[in-house]
């Protein structure tokens, strides 16, 4: 099948890759002029592992295309996934302005029947309005699929590739056996293929992420109060895992999620229920313990510093949201950056894979180390923000030569800490007394 991907940004690409690696003509479309032209002479624009090699194959095989040129992509395409951004606005609701530009655009590029699919999370009723407005543009025939993607970052080629179901929202039956038979290569695994309403599918996407986000912020509170009544968090959570009707996923106390997902869909779905007079508390807690779970975690640092961090050195580990992607929209390790510049600290920062884009934001206010340790050299204290592998058994000895004072704030529960205290490390962590 002939099919267009609009917005080759991590979803966009993933997707694009996979279907081609399937077998499928796929040509992936960004207005970025510098990210097509990076991608057609061998870069990637963003790090996701497996990804480059992957894509790479397909565009020697001349299955996989890059290109800013919208128009003629899409009249030659039966299918057209949109995958751009949907971020949020400030008042939390999701910003639908890109989805709805890419599919005016669509509507005016189309030359016969099309599928347009989206990809993009958006709120529920947003492919009727998607619809109506192409109706209104385009005298050719279509047809909307809503085709919400769940891959995560880190391990997003082997979920889109190994997905543990596809969703597609469709009225029409017709379409509904194009869509199976082009996913029908990723389901040898026996995962299921769920045909729904559109409504439905746009709904289950956020009912997905926001139980997600539910259960990191019900294992965070609950490591707080286990920190208050000298419980410890890890052993409880041994217990809770245990229990086959619990399970052990989203349960990692920590300072809280982040990412380009988690809180901009809670906040989405929380605005698009009040909009309807639909009480959420559930969601508005889900967001307020993520949002007080790194502040706590701050003014944790700021307190062992007697309340000020003038004129300390604080090195940061990890500044990616989560390990295995440089995506730092939302970071925990932003807001902890931001206080402790706020507090006159000088901060130095070392990650994997984000160090560019955490720069570019930063600039001279901040230092980059190009490893982990080069960034502990002087430091009064080490902040742990991302549980990147590299930093889960690391010489304590060597640290503890390197820094000016040996204090860890540990936001991903990394170490034991006896063995912290054993090598004459102060050690802060999450939910342990
Ligand atoms: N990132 C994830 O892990 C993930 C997972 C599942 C779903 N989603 C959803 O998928 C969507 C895309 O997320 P993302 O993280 O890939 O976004 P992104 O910001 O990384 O990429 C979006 C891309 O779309 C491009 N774009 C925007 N408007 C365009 C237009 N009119 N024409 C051509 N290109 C255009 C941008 O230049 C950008 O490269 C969002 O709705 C997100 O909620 C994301």
């Amino acid at each position: 099948m002939k099919i267009a991907v609009v917005g080759v940004g991590y979803v966009g690409l993933v997707v694009g890759t996979g279907l081609a690696e399937n077998g499928h003509f796929v040509t992936c479309v960004d207005r970025e002029e510098g990210r097509i032209q990076s991608l057609l002479s061998g870069h990637l624009p963003i790090y996701e592992p497996g990804l480059e090699e992957l894509t790479k194959r397909n565009i020697e095989e001349e299955r996989l295309r890059f290109t800013t040129d919208f128009e003629s992509t899409v009249a030659n395409s039966l299918l057209v996934f949109i995958c751009v951004g949907t971020p949020s606005l400030d008042d939390g609701r999701a910003d639908v302005s890109e989805v709805m530009a890419c599919a005016e655009q669509v509507a005016r590029a189309m030359n016969g029947y099309t599928i347009i699919v989206l990809k993009s999370t958006c709120p529920v009723g947003m492919a009727d309005q998607v619809r109506e407005r192409v109706a209104n543009l385009t005298t050719h025939p279509f047809d909307m699929v809503v085709n919400p993607e769940f891959l995560k970052e880190g391990a997003a080629v082997d979920d889109f590739m190994r997905p543990d179901r596809v969703l597609i929202g469709c009225d029409d039956v017709r379409v509904q056996e194009i869509m199976k038979e082009l996913y029908a290569p990723f389901m040898r695994t026996g995962k299921p293929i769920l045909c729904m309403s559109i409504r439905s599918a746009e709904m289950t996407k956020y009912a997905v992420n926001v139980t997600m986000a539910a259960r990191i912020s019900l294992i965070n509170e609950l490591a707080n109060i286990c920190e208050a009544y000298g419980a410890d968090i890890g052993e409880v959570r041994e217990g809770l895992m245990a229990d086959s009707r619990i399970g052990s996923a989203y349960l990692f106390p920590g300072i809280g999620f982040g990412g380009s997902c988690l809180p901009k869909d809670v906040a989405a779905c929380a605005t698009f229920a009040r909009d309807k007079n639909i009480p959420c508390d559930m969601l508005d807690a889900v967001s307020a313990v993520n949002n007080r779970q790194v502040a706590t975690f701050i003014d944790r640092i700021f307190n062992y510093y007697g309340g000020s961090v003038s004129g300390k050195r604080l090195a940061i580990w990890g500044l990616s949201f989560k390990p295995r992607t440089d995506d730092i929209r939302h970071a925990p390790a932003l807001r902890v950056i931001d206080a402790l510049l706020e507090g006159d600290a000088t901060v130095a920062v070392y990650d994997p894979v984000a160090n560019r884009k955490v720069a570019e934001i930063y600039g001279d206010r901040i230092l980059v180390g190009a490893k982990s340790y080069t960034v502990l050299e002087g430091a009064d204290g080490l902040v742990i923000a991302t549980e990147w592998r590299e930093f889960h058994n690391p010489d304590f000895v060597r640290m503890g030569t390197l820094m000016r004072e040996k204090v860890v704030f540990d936001g991903r529960n990394l170490y034991n800490p006896k063995v912290l205290a054993n090598c004459g490390f102060r050690y802060f962590s999450i939910g342990r007394a």
